[in-house]
């Protein structure tokens, strides 16, 4: 009798130990960026769970651009949920941002209305991390989590980080509003931006973005 009860204490303690670790590695995901010992950004699993901060159409400009007559593309953004808390209270993007973005074409459904488009399935994630003291040179870094187009979406289980001369830099630091960051297009961010004056002072709302991006 004495055994059997040890026993289920035991037990117990152990399942509680799995779940308060399991939980634990949830919070871990979400709070920030995760990487191996060669620096290469561990891929994030659970950002559609994330702050989603917009979603846009038509938006790409790059490889992921579909061919004329095509539908557009989607591409959503989503921010960690600490960067995002941080953020409505500094209007700037804090050490440990991450931020996702997720590429799918967009459908047209036999059953909707003429035009109507949803989102299909994935074909790229593009990832932006900010920490000052790993990347010192402007505090961001750009990752491509994309396989090999053959993959058919696949994606990459880790990230190394894109070399400086990549376009990702240029073009972010060039026309992001909010440091090197899209904020211009995420409403509700922009607006807490605003209020809070940390908009760059050369951000020119009018300026076209006319370089290749995603
Ligand atoms: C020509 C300009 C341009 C280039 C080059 C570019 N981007 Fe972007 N990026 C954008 C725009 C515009 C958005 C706005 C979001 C959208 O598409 O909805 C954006 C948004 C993002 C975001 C969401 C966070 C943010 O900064 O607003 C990530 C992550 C991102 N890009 C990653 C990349 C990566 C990785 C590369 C390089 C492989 C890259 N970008 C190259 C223009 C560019």
């Amino acid at each position: 009798m004495k055994d059997i009860s040890v026993f289920r204490l035991k037990l117990f303690a152990c399942l509680a130990l799995l779940s308060a670790s399991s939980a634990m590695a949830a919070d871990i995901a979400s709070a920030g960026p995760q990487f191996n010992d060669k620096g290469e950004l561990i891929r994030l699993e659970d950002y559609r769970g994330w702050v989603f901060l917009n979603s846009a159409l038509g938006l790409t400009y790059g490889p992921n651009r579909p061919p004329a007559g095509a539908p557009q593309v989607f591409t959503s953004v989503f921010v960690n949920p600490r960067a995002y808390a941080e953020f409505q209270k500094s209007g700037l993007w804090p050490d440990g941002t991450i931020f996702a973005l997720d590429i799918r074409p967009g459908i047209a459904p036999a059953s909707a209305l003429e035009g109507a488009r949803t989102q299909g399935p994935r074909v790229a994630l593009e990832v932006a991390v900010r920490d000052s003291s790993r990347y010192p040179d402007g505090g961001w870094s750009y990752f491509s989590f994309d396989g090999p187009r053959e993959s058919g979406g696949a994606l990459l289980a880790t990230a190394a980080p894109l070399p400086r001369t990549a376009g990702c830099y240029a073009c972010h630091q060039k026309h992001g509003a909010v440091q090197w960051t899209f904020t211009q297009f995420y409403a509700d961010a922009f607006e807490r931006a605003k209020q809070l004056g940390t908009v760059n002072k050369d951000f020119d709302p009018a300026r076209k973005i006319e370089e290749a991006g995603h």
